[in-house]
Formats: structure tokens, sequence, C-alpha cells
């Protein structure tokens, strides 16, 4: 296991101070090394793992607004996800640097050694089905706009990239759409938006066609999204969702070939690992599957989860030598209330509530989770099947505005985001956890990052 190393400090001052590079560095040789013969597009030959022997990209807009931050200084130079969440994003916003820039700062970044740039590709027509605080711009039938205006040109500025052998781009493709069609669109959990989208097929075709593009070009890995332990760890969810993904992945032109792997948790609060109990535990004779808690899941944390699928999309067809991603960016759950040791073994529910270090009110909660810490640094290769430990969601950036804030990104309010709101089917009926006066999605986040850098896990020194 290799902690992810931060880029070379002096690459990244130099490519701060240049600002754009564009130009510069577009085409020929660069700080990866000369563009040879044999790094013609599309020769490239993926290596297994991407992270392994790596650095990975810092994205100065994040890195500048957490160093901002009293104590942010610490954390500042990890290494986060880059967002393509609009049309927009990829040319910049002016508060946010675009695509093209960012991958210059990149090989500035690099210097001279393998970097992993990561990008989440994130605006699928009728986005996030079940969640309006992540809703996007592309109604449920804009298929055309999201291939022509967002696929299209995102695959056009990585393939000017391409010739950098030692750039290697991981995408993060579409977090929450697939799983959202296997869990919520029929019962209780149901939502029209979902039912929509499974009738539409735009999110299978959105997706295949992503990957199909994106996993053309010789320097990119896919990773799609996966969920997470609490969302598809029963087996109800499991093995359709890992059907689903394997004909996403092989429809439209895509195949197998073009998924270097999944990622788990992306922007979610489950921990990596529970330390202190065990799925396979009994208490008196009764199984910790069976406590109100687990609700008979199959899992209770992200690696053991993540693991577990990657075994079930191997089965389903995908390579052997795919590799797992999870989102540790805000799962420590550290600060005064993380259990030290197993609870008692006097019931099932008193073991599992003392013992879990999961502090939410129910693995549905989603939205600015109270209480919640920054979780792993980054690194490479931790665990048998774990490509990396990632951080994709930016720690401070908000999951959801609490109250309905008006915008011009389609960003609904979800009551998943309100500190009042008492629950629906997807979370049990339970209470939101969601921290009070949060902004809307993607925007800073002062007091949640200040929490996060107090309730880390690891803690941070
Ligand atoms: C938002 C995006 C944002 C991302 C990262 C998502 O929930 O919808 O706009 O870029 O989070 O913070």
């Amino acid at each position: 296991m290799s902690r992810i190393r931060p880029p070379h400090r002096r690459a990244r001052r130099a490519a701060l101070a240049a600002g754009v590079l564009a130009g510069a560095l577009a085409v020929g040789a660069g700080p990866l090394g000369p563009a040879s013969a044999a790094d013609a597009p599309g020769t490239l030959a993926r290596v297994d793992n991407p992270y392994e022997g790596a650095q990975v990209y810092v994205n100065p807009d994040w890195s500048a607004r957490a160093a901002a931050e009293p104590g942010g200084a610490a954390v500042a130079d990890e290494p986060t996800a880059v967002w393509l969440d609009r049309i927009a994003a990829i040319e910049g916003t002016g508060e946010a640097m675009g695509l093209r820039e960012h991958l210059d700062t990149a090989l500035e970044q690099a210097g001279g050694e393998p970097l992993v740039f990561q990008v989440v590709v994130y605006d699928l027509p009728g986005r996030d089905c079940a969640a309006l605080a992540s809703n996007g711009e592309l109604g449920p039938d804009e298929i055309d706009r999201y291939r022509d205006e967002f696929i299209d040109p995102i695959a056009s500025i990585l393939r000017d990239y391409e010739q950098y052998e030692n750039l290697r781009v991981a995408t993060i493709v579409e977090i929450d759409s697939l799983p959202n069609l296997v869990t919520n669109v029929s019962g209780d959990t149901a939502t029209a938006n979902c039912q929509e989208m499974l009738a539409n097929g735009n999110y299978v075709t959105g997706v295949s066609y992503a990957l199909a593009q994106l996993g053309a070009i010789g320097n990119v890995y896919n990773y799609v999204d996966a969920g997470h332990f609490g969302w598809l760890g029963w087996d109800s969810n499991f093995g359709p969702s890992a059907d689903l993904f394997h004909q996403t992945a092989t429809s439209n032109g895509a195949s197998v070939d073009d998924v270097a792997g999944f990622i788990v948790n992306t922007a979610n609060y489950g921990p990596t690992v529970e330390p202190y109990y065990s799925i396979d535990d009994t208490v008196n004779g009764t199984p910790v599957r069976q406590s109100e808690w687990v609700d008979w899941n199959q899992y209770n944390d992200n690696q053991s989860f993540a693991q577990g699928f990657r075994e079930e999309l191997v089965r389903q067809g995908f390579d052997p030598g795919i590799g797992m991603l999870i989102d540790t960016s805000r799962n420590g759950w550290g600060g005064p209330d993380r259990p030290t040791g197993p609870g008692p073994m006097t019931d099932v529910n008193a073991y599992v509530e003392a013992s879990r270090t999961d502090g939410r009110i129910h693995t549905g909660n989603w939205c600015n989770q109270s209480g919640a810490g920054l979780g792993e640094r980054p690194t490479a290769a931790p665990a048998p099947g774990i490509d990396a430990y990632a951080w994709i969601k930016p720690p401070g950036e908000s999951d959801g505005a609490s109250e309905e804030i008006p915008n011009d990104e389609g960003k609904g309010f979800d009551e998943m985001c309100d500190p009042a709101y008492q629950g629906n089917p997807r979370n049990g009926n339970n209470p939101s956890g969601a921290l009070p006066d949060a902004p809307l999605s993607g925007d800073w986040f002062s007091a949640q990052f200040q929490e996060l850098l107090a309730n880390a896990y690891p803690p941070v020194s």
C-alpha cells in the first residue's frame, strides 16, 4: 500500500504562477516525456492500476478554497477530482478552470512522472432522478445534447492529451445513475423521474456512449459508479445492478474493454472499513445481519462491498483485471463520538449500535451528514482489488441546499438536505441527519469543511 504522493511542489507552484498554459504544452514533447511513434493515439497500453506509482492531480481551485479555511492548509495539497457537472464546466466558468487548463496544469504538476488526473463526468439527461439537489441542466429526453455538447467535446479535448503516455485520466462516469434504475423504479422507493429514465433508456444510452467515446482514448481509465454498500449491498440489488452495468457496458458500441473499474461511495459517507464488528458476527446466536442497522444487508462497509461486488462484476463478464475505487473524502467518522472498540454482547442491536463507526442515522442518508469527518487520505492500492482510496467529492462542497434556492443549473430542492425532514422509504423514514444552513450542491460550505476537518479519521495532524 502506498500513500499517494502529492505532486512536486515546485512544478505545482510554477503551474499556478503561469496560469493558462494552453498552447505551450498542447502538442509534442511535454513534462510527461516526448511523444514518440509508440505513443501514437490508440496504441498506448494501459497499466493494470493507474494509481500505482503515480502522483494524483491537485485541483488548484479546490486547493485554494481549502487553504483559505482555518486549519485547511493541512489538507489543501490532497488530490481531489475535477467535476464536469455541466456543459459550461468544460470551457470553465470564471470561478472554475476549464478542462484544458486543468490538463495543462496536470502536465506541469507531473514533473515528468506518471500522474492520475481524476475527472467526474456528470451531466446525464434527467440527472440524479432520486436526489433533486443534484438534478442537472439537461431534461430527461435531451440525449442528443448530452452526446453532442457534453461527451463529444470532452472526448475531443482528451484526445489532444492522449500522446502523454504518463498522463492517466481516470474518469468517474455518471454517479448515481444506473443504481437508480435498479432501486428506485418500483415499490415504495420509486420516483416518477427514475421510472421515466428507465422507460426512455437515456441513462443506459448516455453511459454506454460515454464509455465507448472515452474508452477509445488510450490513456483514459473509465470507472463506472457502483453506488455504495448501503445501497446495493442487499441481495435484491446486488446481482441486478451488476447485470445492468454489464448490459450497459456492452451496448451502443461500448465493450468491457472500455471499463477499467468501478467506484463506490462517491460523495457518500459510508465507512471504508468497520473495525469493531463484522457482518459475520453473531450475538447470543443472532447474526448481526438481523440487527436493525444492518437490516439483512450482506455488507456493513464499503471495502468489503467493493471487493464482493468486484467478484460479481467479473462473474457477469467484466475483465478479471478491473479495480475498484473508494471515495474516502468524507467517511472518516472520527471525533469524540467515535467508538473505540466492540459494543456489549447483550443483544444484537446494542452490540451493533455501540460498535459501528458509521455515525449516520440511516445508511440511506446522503446529504451534508452531521458529524462526518474526512476519511483515509488518498492512497494507491490499499487492499486487494482496490485501485485506490480517492477524494472524489471535494470536501467542503455542499451536497445540496437545506432550503429552496433559485439557480440556473437545474438544481432542485431535496428534503433530504433539510435537517428538519423526517424521511421517506429510501431512508427508512428516518430524519435526514443533514447540517443546517447549507448552500446549493457544489457550492462552498465552510461550516461543513470545518466539521470534516475536526472529525477526520485518521485525524489530521
Ligand atoms: C453537484 C455538482 C458539484 C459536485 C461536487 C454535486 O453534488 O451537483 O454541481 O460539482 O457535487 O461538489
